[in-house]
């Protein structure tokens, strides 16, 4: 049995969700598997995922390991003789949801192994903690995704909205740029700090209802305008870059509705919604640039 852990692009709201703010999101059609395989009693408990050329084993001093570690205890399972063997298709590091889709997948695995039901709640609490173990501040919307699929509008307060909505085509381009998730979330933190309610966070939290009022009813040239709207205060909050913007640039040129920086910035992906005629031109230039982009069709579930 293979148990997945989605991965998501965030249309609107990152960092703002941090401090409270809405973001909409959505799992994308593609993440991180993994196959729980016992091994013979006294083996260690490790995960293998070839496609990230990763390999760690609970007790090993690796970041991973200790994640690994980390949702091991929070499902109270202890260390069994397990290899969790994964596949991953997304990359690592690039804004999409990586580290969650890999936590939320390990720990589907290990209840899986343990005979136990699935639970909700103790799997988006043991990968919660894994996250923080990697990012620090983390808001909670990649594991709310990674659980659920899905799409929604999320809050810290409340969790995820999930909503019904058809399906929406969405290009994504991975920069090849590695970043750190906590290190933007830092970023952002010393660009805001002085202010208390920083009318930037602000804003990118009211576009996410636009946005998401535009998503609903069709519009997409309203949530597109929402997406440029949003990378322009992202870049302003120091967590784009020159690759980033000139990828939401070509994005644009080429007939694109909208487009903007996903996830943490700072490197990673940036996406873009177009008419349906124009995503091949955009995925050409994203290519003569060097990135190989791809559509993923993202929906709400019913
Ligand atoms: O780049 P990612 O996939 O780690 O997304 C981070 C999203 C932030 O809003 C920047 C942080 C968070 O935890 O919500």
């Amino acid at each position: 049995m293979t148990c997945i852990g989605w991965g998501k692009i965030i249309l609107l709201g990152e960092h703002a969700v941090v401090y409270g703010y809405p973001a909409l999101a959505a799992a994308l059609d593609r993440g991180v598997t993994i196959a729980p395989v016992a091994t013979p009693a006294g083996g260690s408990l490790r995960v293998d995922v070839p496609a990230w050329s990763l390999k760690a084993s609970a007790a090993d001093d690796h970041p991973v390991a200790r994640c690994l570690a980390v949702i091991a205890d929070g499902l109270g399972v202890g260390r069994p003789s397990v290899s969790l063997l994964g596949d991953a298709q997304i990359p690592p590091g690039a804004g999409l949801g990586s580290s969650a889709a890999l936590a939320v997948a390990i720990a589907r695995a290990l209840l899986v192994h343990a005979r136990r039901r699935e639970s909700v709640t103790e799997i988006t609490h043991a990968a919660a903690a894994s996250e923080a173990l990697m990012h620090g501040k983390a808001s909670g919307v990649d594991v709310a995704l990674a659980v659920a699929g899905g799409m929604g509008v999320f809050r810290k307060t409340t969790g995820l909205r999930a909503f019904p909505s058809p399906p929406l085509r969405v290009l994504v381009g991975p920069s090849g740029s590695p970043r750190s998730t906590a290190a933007m979330v830092d970023r952002v933190a010393q660009a805001t700090s002085e202010v208390v309610d920083d009318a930037r966070l602000r804003e990118l939290g009211a576009l996410t209802d636009i946005g998401t009022t535009a998503l609903l009813a069709g519009d997409l040239a309203g949530l597109g305008a929402a997406m440029d709207r949003a990378h322009a205060l992202l870049a302003g909050l120091g967590v784009s870059t020159a690759q980033l913007d000139s990828l939401c640039d070509v994005a644009r040129v080429c007939g694109a509705h909208g487009a903007k920086l996903t996830g943490a910035g700072g490197g990673g992906a940036v996406i873009a919604i177009a008419p349906r005629d124009r995503e091949q031109a955009i995925l050409t230039e994203w290519k003569n640039a060097g990135v190989t982009g791809f559509v993923a069709t993202v929906r709400g579930k019913s």
